[in-house]
């Protein structure tokens, strides 16, 4: 095999692991285009392929705005391109594989236009064994970077052109908070707001704080100045985005948190505030009280409870008992009756047994959520999970998966159906997919509706009545 140590900055999730005291820079001119990639892409097309969370998202809205700085256009399907960039999602093992399966189809693309520039980046990128995988398999990669390098894309683009060597330089340590990086938002009338980056949480079976690194905050005012901007450009509703947003504040030397960052993004006056993910760990009353008291914060609150065992969530390092996330949950809805409240479960962790699984089902009958992301338990290399005996038979996981979503799907229903007959605010995202005659939309609670609706509205909050409930959506009709 081919040498690649000298030009090779990999990732070390030992390194990745570690985190240290030092404070963070907010750095407001460390993104820059060296002069001659400035009109490097006159003239070409640039394709990003995005897999996973919100944060992933997000990240392809820099890597879109570096490109189009740099004079590429979006190509509008993944053959007419001149460079391609997967943005990879490292969750679990079936999000790899996806992308896996895909760069074996862009290695085909490689084949037919040499000239073709297909780099990977995001959180596989941060891993060593996906590393050492593509170096094996996968030479005709041109280009690997990390989510600590987004800000390098034009350096790293240069090298990729000019050199006929695969170019990697993924961090493995967390660098500062770059503050001036372009964007290319995918929506005109909904944005991610990135408050904070990484993870310090450490839950035994996940990943991210690798391949993200240690929590660092934005400034409040970088965020305000963020939202400010996007309500004057006429955005409806903002998302604030962070791996643990309860935890926002606590990295820097100011004197704010959570709660006081949401009051002050209410009082923007942006019309729809949402955010994402709460652990439940440092979820204060406060915050609960701030998200009751403005209107314009949405009332819907994702609150990932992973199973409803104590034994099992101690395992999972997840900081809380059942009791102590129920006592939370029922705080919430002591103090909003209303609030939509969705969850995320992990079955078939390492020995789960029935009974514990049926500690699962039994906290989900009690919280009867609006909705829940479930999940079979994928070891993740690197993470102690990963190292734990596990008894558990694969079948007997996807047997747990398939009652778990039974219970799901019995309670999203119930909960849609408080809705019937109301009239809701909807922010219209445009006409539905399945059907070109209706539009399609969130309520506040987040509820997906499809509606009888008009074309010009896209963009805008309308009110609609909800005539039918189904499953996974709502429908109804416009009424003004
Ligand atoms: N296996 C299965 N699910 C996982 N998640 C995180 N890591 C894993 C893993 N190793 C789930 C958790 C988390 C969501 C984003 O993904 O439920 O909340
Ligand atoms: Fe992963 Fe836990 Fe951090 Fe969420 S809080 S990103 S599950 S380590």
């Amino acid at each position: 095999m081919k040498d690649y140590s000298e030009y090779f900055k990999g990732p070390n999730l030992k390194e990745a692991q570690k985190r240290s005291r030092k404070q963070v820079d907010h750095l407001k001119d460390a993104f820059e285009i060296p002069s001659d990639m400035v009109n490097v892409g006159k003239g070409k097309t640039y394709y990003i392929h995005t897999y996973g969370c919100q944060a992933n998202e997000r990240d392809g809205e820099t890597l879109a705005g570096i490109f189009e700085m740099m004079g590429y256009t979006p190509a509008k399907e993944i053959e007419d391109a001149d460079v391609i960039l997967l943005n990879t999602c490292a969750i679990r093992e079936n999000a790899e594989e996806k992308v896996f399966g895909k760069v074996g189809y862009v290695k085909n693309l490689k084949k037919k236009n040499p000239n073709l520039i297909f780099g990977l980046c995001g959180c596989m990128a941060q891993e060593e064994v996906v590393i050492k995988r593509i170096l094996e398999k996968h030479p005709h990669i041109d280009l690997i970077f990390g989510t600590h390098n987004i800000h390098r894309l034009p350096t790293l683009l240069k090298e990729a052109m000019f050199n006929k060597e695969m170019v990697v330089e993924v961090w493995s340590k967390e660098g500062d908070v770059i503050e001036n990086t372009p964007v290319t938002r995918a929506n005109g009338h909904k944005a991610w707001v990135n408050i904070m980056y990484g993870c310090n949480k450490f839950c035994t079976y996940c990943i991210v704080p690798y391949t993200r690194g240690k929590e660092r905050s934005r400034l409040m005012s970088d965020i305000i100045d963020e939202v400010k901007g996007l309500k004057e450009d006429g955005y409806q509703e903002i998302t604030l985005l962070g791996q643990n947003v309860n935890s926002y504040g606590k990295d820097l030397e100011e004197d704010y948190d959570f709660a006081t960052l949401l009051e002050e993004v209410a009082k923007t006056g942006i019309a729809r505030i949402r955010f994402t993910t709460s652990h439940p760990w440092d979820f204060s009353r406060e915050m609960i009280e701030i998200i009751n008291q403005y209107d314009n914060i949405m009332p819907y609150i994702h609150l990932p409870v992973q199973s409803g065992n104590t034994e099992i969530l101690k395992l999972m390092g997840r900081r809380y008992t059942r009791e102590q996330y129920l006592e939370l949950f029922h705080m919430i809805k002591e103090v909003m009756p209303d609030c939509s409240i969705t969850t995320d479960i992990i079955v078939g962790f390492p020995n789960e047994t029935e009974e514990q699984f049926q500690d699962t089902l039994s906290l989900y009958e009690e919280c009867e959520y609006d909705l829940a992301y479930t999940f079979i338990y994928s070891p993740r290399e690197g993470t102690p999970a990963a190292k734990m005996q596990d008894n558990v038979p694969f079948e007997q996981k996807q047997d747990r998966l398939e009652r778990l979503n039974e219970v799901v799907k019995e309670k999203a229903l119930k909960q849609n159906q408080r809705f019937l007959n109301q009239i809701v605010d909807v922010l219209v995202d445009g006409p539905s997919k399945r059907d070109e005659t209706m539009m399609t939309g969130y309520t506040a609670h987040q509820k997906l509706i499809n509606f009888k609706g008009r074309k010009e509205d896209i963009g805008k909050i309308v009110p609609v009545k909800v005539t039918e409930v189904k499953t996974w959506a709502l429908k109804g009709e416009q009424v003004d």
